[in-house]
């Protein structure tokens, strides 16, 4: 994807004062919040806090078309990374090329799949952005948070997507929990979920894998690509330590792969993310042996 003229580079002295606000974010953080992200803090910040306020704004209902809706109408501008780089952009024109960005990062990255499982899809935002191409033909979400999944359904009935997109509960934590039984098989994917449970990652790692997925492709915050000498890498590292998301992924899956468990197919730093520090990284992988 080529830059559009109304997308201009950010400047120099922008991207300072970004970076020394999002220093000063982090480090108040830090300082007073000192976030533990347990189950319980997830809950109330998704099931309990945004996705409770989807579903209590019934956006859906305004009258907009699906990519509208999911882009939405905001020219305020913003500072966020497109096609790797750093730019100002209207909101509602870094969404609106999201969505294209995401289906083609996954067509590079699962094959001939058509069908996707997305696990920790929240309120579906991924899923319905895919669902704009038709290539998807099947989108199925699963996610802990039941306010979560009673927006994504009640978005999917809104828009006429029931039986091509659905939603189902799962804890990624829980071994035992029959959902695992979904993905024998099947091309799934993380989008920033993994990253909320910074306490469990081998055991969600474990039970993926045991449920024999037939690809995975996880996309999450990683420490491993950062250089601690860019400030827009060290405002991502500070950012993360001030939330307390995971940084244990992507080194348990190639010690995994030196273990002969998994095959990883591709890595890649994400070309796309919505402020300075919420940067990523792609893994895509394969289970192997029996
Ligand atoms: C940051 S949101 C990301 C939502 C979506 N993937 C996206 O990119 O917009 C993280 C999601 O992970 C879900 N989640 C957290 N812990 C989970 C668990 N143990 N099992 C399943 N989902 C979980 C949360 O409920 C939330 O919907």
């Amino acid at each position: 994807m080529t830059l559009s003229p109304d997308i201009a580079p950010a400047s120099t002295l922008e991207l300072s004062r970004a970076y020394a606000a999002d220093f000063a974010r982090s480090l108040l953080r830090l300082a007073f919040k000192n976030v533990k992200r347990t189950g319980d803090v997830v809950d109330s910040e998704y099931n309990g806090g945004a996705w409770d306020r989807v579903l209590n704004e019934r956006g859906w209902l305004g009258g907009v078309p699906l990519e509208e809706f999911l882009a939405g109408q905001s020219p305020s501008p913003r500072l966020a990374k497109v096609n790797g780089q750093l730019v100002r952009i209207a909101t509602k024109d870094y969404y609106r090329y999201r969505i294209r960005a995401l289906s083609e990062l996954m067509m590079r990255h699962v094959g001939d799949a058509t069908s996707l499982v997305e696990l920790g899809s929240g309120t579906g935002y991924n899923l319905f952005s895919l669902s704009l191409n038709p290539r998807w033909t099947q989108l199925r979400g699963f996610d802990i948070a039941p306010n979560g999944i009673e927006a994504g359904r009640q978005i999917a009935s809104h828009y006429g997507l029931d039986g091509r997109v659905s939603f189902d509960r799962i804890d990624l934590t829980d071994a035992q929990d029959p959902q695992f039984g979904q993905l024998a098989g099947a091309t799934v994917f993380t989008h920033f979920c993994i990253e909320q449970i910074p306490y469990a990652v081998d055991a969600v790692i474990e039970n993926i894998l045991r449920a024999r997925p037939g690809r995975v492709v996880n996309i999450e915050p990683a420490i491993d690509m950062l250089n601690l000498s860019d400030p827009r890498d060290l405002a991502s590292r500070l950012y993360l330590k001030s939330v307390d998301y995971q940084t244990r992924l992507f080194a348990l899956l190639d010690e995994l792969e030196v273990k002969g468990r998994i095959r990883i197919l591709s890595r890649e730093r994400m070309a796309y993310a919505p402020t300075l520090h919420n940067d990523g990284l792609l893994y895509a992988w394969e289970p192997l042996g029996g």
